[in-house]
């Protein structure tokens, strides 16, 4: 008789952006005229740019051709793609990766979700609180977290590290020392960042405590800031304790297309295990690659031309962000993150909790965003909106909310 992997019986409910999906399509339904503004999944709405179109049906082409036609994608990726990552995203920042520590997947979800297969299941794993669910519910299947407290919501195993406004949004260094920590900067679901000094503090707390950091950049793209970093490896010692994951969906576009990479230095060991070399041998057995002719619009992505189009797309972005958050403080709302990152954090209005005000936006003004508690306890109180709708659904929501 087989048995199953009982670590997902923990799992409390539906993934979070599942259960806001149910929940709009259910208000969908009951209300059909309703001209709902989403807000909610950060999602991105713009057309892939023209360069990286010319690069896929280029690529289409190739493969409809036998002299140029490619099958299985080598292990880590395409030697162009990571070499291009390397240069552009390393190099240029002053940052030491070789292209043979950077391993090419289909996404930043993905990765963060399947990295903790490198760790024994005693790790004790600490996140920032709120988090991207992903890394909580991972590690849930992969049997660290303990047990689910509904009152609470809190796992018994799982040290929280609160990031709320009280803070700065900056977490204090965990009581218990943690084995694996996950970082996500510039952070989603807050919006807000971390300066290079601090990350540096979280390096060295790292080499000094013997932990890993999971560093998640996925949003690197939308730093504004100069103080604030682009890679880990920015930080002295980020070799030795930090696996940076990266993503080209909020870079480029790509969320439906497809395409992130994980870094993996050759320095980072325990026991004299490499963990890159443990990474690579997950690849090669478990996954076949992304799509040769998406890795080429990855690679036209570093074009001049890919780069000069993905990044006005970046800023229009940000511009929806910055009338978002500007909107919001001028009509009273506490208001945080747009600065770095696409995403606004707000406090809800009145002492509601995050699901009230879901459903009181959703009804009274047919907005969807994201309850804050969904990622997790310290989140209760707050509420996601992101960028990436059109700068006219913006504007309409601000003025929806005003009217309120
Ligand atoms: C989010 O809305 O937090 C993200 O879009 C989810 C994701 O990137 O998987």
């Amino acid at each position: 008789m087989f048995t199953v992997n009982a670590n997902y019986q923990k799992l409390p409910g539906s993934y979070l952006f599942s259960t806001v999906a149910k929940k709009v399509a259910a208000y969908q339904k009951e209300n059909p005229d309703a001209d709902i503004i989403r807000l909610g999944i950060g999602d991105v709405t713009q057309p892939i740019a023209p360069a990286i179109i010319s690069a896929l049906h280029k690529a289409v082409d190739e493969m409809g051709n036998a002299e140029t036609f490619h099958g299985y994608a080598p292990d880590l990726g395409y030697e162009f793609l990571r070499e291009a990552i390397r240069k552009n995203d390393y190099e240029a920042r002053g940052c030491d990766i070789a292209a043979d520590e950077i391993f090419i997947s289909d996404g930043a979800k993905s990765d963060s979700g399947n990295i903790q297969e490198l760790f024994s299941e005693d790790n004790i794993v600490a996140v920032t609180d709120p988090v991207y669910p992903v890394y909580v519910d991972s590690n849930v299947m992969g049997g660290r977290l303990g047990t689910f407290d509904p009152k609470s919501e809190k796992w018994s195993e799982l040290i929280y590290m609160p990031s709320v406004a009280e803070n700065n949004f900056v977490p204090d260094f965990p009581e218990k020392t943690p084995d694996i920590i996950y970082l996500c900067i510039p952070n989603n679901p807050t919006g807000t960042s971390m300066t290079k000094d601090e990350v540096q503090g979280w390096v060295d707390y790292a080499n000094r405590n013997g932990c890993v950091i999971i560093y998640d950049a996925a949003y690197e793209a939308y730093i504004t800031e100069d103080n604030v970093p682009h890679s880990i490896y920015e930080c002295d010692g980020a070799r030795e304790c930090a696996i940076e994951i990266r993503s080209f969906s909020k870079k480029a576009g790509f969320t439906g297309l497809r395409l992130g990479f994980t870094v993996v230095p050759k320095d980072l060991k325990q026991g004299g295990v490499s963990l890159r070399d443990m990474w690579a041998r997950r690849h090669g057995t478990k996954f076949n690659g992304a799509p040769y002719i998406v890795q080429r619009a990855g690679e036209a992505v570093y074009s001049p031309e890919g780069s000069a189009q993905v990044s006005a797309q970046v800023a229009s972005y940000m511009k929806n962000a910055h009338a978002i958050k500007d909107g919001l403080s001028d009509l009273g709302y506490n208001a945080y993150g747009g600065v770095n990152s696409p995403y606004i954090w707000l406090k809800t209005p009145n002492g509601m909790s995050s699901w009230d005000f879901f459903d009181f936006l959703l009804e009274k003004a047919n907005i969807v965003g994201t309850p804050g508690s969904g990622f997790g306890p310290s989140g209760e109180g707050y509420f996601r909106l992101t960028a990436f709708g059109t700068y006219e659904n913006s504007i309409r929501a601000l003025e929806r909310i005003k009217n309120l």
